[in-house]
């Protein structure tokens, strides 16, 4: 398959999912289920905008667009915070999937004409803002109260018992963090460039913690004691009141898109904060991973001293390997993709859950805004984290080892996670 296939085929499955997940009525998507987050028809119609901007105006807004100035402006998101989007003057539903598929037919012809050295990044790009948005979506579709809209998801494979828990030694040296256009030419700014980095030796767990670990950390008073927490921890969990996870029940149930059910032992903790994550770590006697730390047990193979495409090595995600794409609706348990292990034998790193790094977002050494120049810039001193690794509803096309993510402390409506890390 040429290169130019493979974006085409992107393009369609990530518009594929897209379209499944604005499957319902019209009053339905322009609801705002969380000050957090927008409805779901901002998200459809900007997925188009930007999509329109990038590949049809040679991002440059001043170029004349489909939509009229003062609708197109809605769809800016830097200008118009998500808490607001639900009261601007938004396209009718039908509109913004009209104008989508009018932006795609558009898209695809380009593509076909796209010259044999043409910039192929940036239709890379907008798979990679489609997929995020399709997240983003689920975060907010997960947020909605009342009965649920969506199925249970789908199946997943079984996990094994003996491997919440345990920890792997990825002993001391260099490796090679980042990538490179060469290498992931579909990689984002943040991820560039390449480079030798000398990481100690350290432990790092096998597995993403559990939810039944994460109860006994809730057992044991890990929320009341202070002694666990940061000082800006302790000052967040005490003003949001937080006592678990989000989305827990007081009766060992949690609540997931709709659905109440039992607490799944061995799937891993969902919706935390990095200060809750960053407690139950001092509270297991560990820390968290650096994004160092994370991306070397991810990616390096210290036999053959190179990094692999993927954990598992250079074959692409598929079901046996990794829980991506959004359709299972949850983390698989633990210990469910043995097939999918690092060099380092560390399982379960892409898919499932986002996890909580202590570091902040910055540039690697060489680093040069891309075409979408505010993606990862504006963050770079913000109060923000690293999450590593994606979650379940990230779109297989779209993640890395090297793929970066970033957030405030004390957000946890994400499918965030916790890997735990020690010093040796
Ligand atoms: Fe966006």
């Amino acid at each position: 398959m040429t290169s130019r296939e493979v974006l085409a085929r992107e393009l369609s499955r990530a518009r594929d999912r897209t379209l499944r997940i604005v499957e319902f009525d019209d009053a339905e998507l322009r609801q705002q289920y969380d000050p957090l987050m927008s409805p779901l028809v901002w998200d459809l119609a900007h997925i188009g905008w930007q999509e329109e901007l990038w590949l049809l105006r040679g991002n440059d807004p001043h170029r004349p667009g489909m939509l009229a100035p003062d609708v197109e402006r809605c769809y800016d998101a830097f200008a118009n915070p998500r808490a607001g989007r639900v009261d601007l003057p938004l396209l009718p539903p039908t509109d913004a999937r009209s104008y989508c598929a009018t932006v795609r037919d558009k898209v695809f012809e380009s593509l076909d004409a796209l010259p044999e050295d043409g910039d192929e990044f940036r239709f890379g790009l907008v798979v990679s803002h489609e997929n995020q948005h399709n997240e983003t979506m689920l975060q907010a579709l997960n947020l909605r109260s009342g009965p649920a809209l969506l199925g249970a998801g789908t199946a997943l494979p079984a996990g094994r018992q003996d491997v919440a828990g345990t920890s792997v030694l990825v002993p001391g040296g260099e490796f090679v963090l980042g990538v490179d256009a060469v290498t992931e030419p579909h990689s984002l700014d943040n991820e560039r460039n390449a480079h030798v980095v000398d990481v100690p030796s350290f432990r790092i767990g096998t597995v993403p913690v559990t939810n039944r670990e994460w109860t006994h950390f809730v057992a044991d008073g890990g929320y009341r004691d202070q002694h666990w927490w940061s000082d800006r921890g302790w000052e967040h969990r005490e003003r949001a009141g937080l006592e678990a996870p989000q989305f827990w029940g007081a009766d060992g149930t949690r609540t997931r898109f709709g659905h109440v059910e039992q607490l799944p032992g061995d799937e891993p903790v969902q919706h935390v904060t990095f200060f809750e994550a960053q407690a139950y770590a001092a509270w297991a006697g560990a820390r968290l991973p650096t994004e160092e730390e994370w991306e070397k047990a991810c990616a390096w193979d210290p036999v053959a001293g190179r990094r692999r495409r993927f954990p598992w090595g250079a074959t692409e995600p598929t079901a046996a390997l990794a829980n991506l794409g959004g359709e299972a609706l949850r983390p698989a348990p633990v210990g469910a993709y043995p097939a999918g292990a690092s060099a380092y034998g560390v399982e379960q790193m892409l898919g499932d859950v986002w996890e909580w790094t202590t570091s902040d977002i910055r540039p690697w050494p060489g680093f040069t805004p891309m075409l979408y120049e505010q993606y990862t810039q504006p963050f770079f001193g913000g109060d923000y984290k690293v999450l590593r690794g994606g979650s379940w509803a990230v779109g297989a096309d779209i993640l890395r080892p090297s793929f970066r993510n970033w957030d405030h402390p004390i957000r946890r409506q994400i499918f965030s996670g916790v890997r735990l890390a020690w010093d040796v």
